[in-house]
């Protein structure tokens, strides 16, 4: 896969359908993943994302000390390896050795991306005045990357232990957003 560096004001369409994204951290010279589908866009360009990572979550500690992370989208046919990234601590093993999943330096920031997700956001974290209440940080994506083949992604929405929809067909009505 080459992908292709995707205009920031596009990212809004990856993120709007809720798909579950694997979020990458890394901390102390040690990369994690994890499965996350509790986000949502806040605004298009720059483009900002809130999302709710628990305290318990070994992930917790690198989002808000490096303030850094890469929100990475998989299809279904990742599906495994995403059960697999919710179900287990990066305290306890190296996830991208157990579940198969390569890296690639990112650009802008010092977290790897995922190279078998078919989009890659880079982020930096914006504001985190409500992390100590509720967990939720709130990130502005900086670089934006997708695989430009990829043109109908079977994304996974999760409706809660551990049933998920695939996304399936999509139709065009008028719109009047520019
Ligand atoms: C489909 C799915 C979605 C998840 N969404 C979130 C989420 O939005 N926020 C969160 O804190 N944990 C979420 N989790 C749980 C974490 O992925 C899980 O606690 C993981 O083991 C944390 O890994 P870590 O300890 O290496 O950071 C989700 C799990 C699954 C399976």
């Amino acid at each position: 896969m080459t992908k292709r560096s995707l205009p920031l004001a596009k990212v809004y369409g990856l993120l709007e359908p809720g798909p579950v994204l694997l979020l990458t951290t890394a901390h102390k010279g040690k990369a994690n993943v994890m499965a996350m589908s509790w986000h949502t866009m806040m605004e298009f360009e720059p483009p900002l994302v809130g999302c709710v990572v628990s305290g318990n979550d070994f992930s917790f500690a690198a989002l808000k000390t490096t303030r850094e992370c890469v929100l990475n989208i998989p299809t279904v046919e990742l599906a495994q390896q995403v059960v697999g990234c919710g179900n287990t601590s990066g305290q306890d093993i190296d996830k991208f050795a157990r579940f198969g999943l390569t890296t690639k330096p990112a650009s802008v920031v010092a977290v790897p991306l995922i190279t078998e997700c078919f989009a890659n956001m880079e982020c930096r974290v914006a504001d985190t005045r409500m992390v100590n209440r509720y967990n939720f940080f709130v990130l502005e994506v900086v670089k934006a990357w997708i695989e430009p083949t990829c043109k109908n992604p079977s994304t996974l929405h999760h409706r809660g232990k551990g049933a998920f929809m695939v996304a399936g067909e999509t139709i065009k009505l008028p719109s009047r957003m520019k």
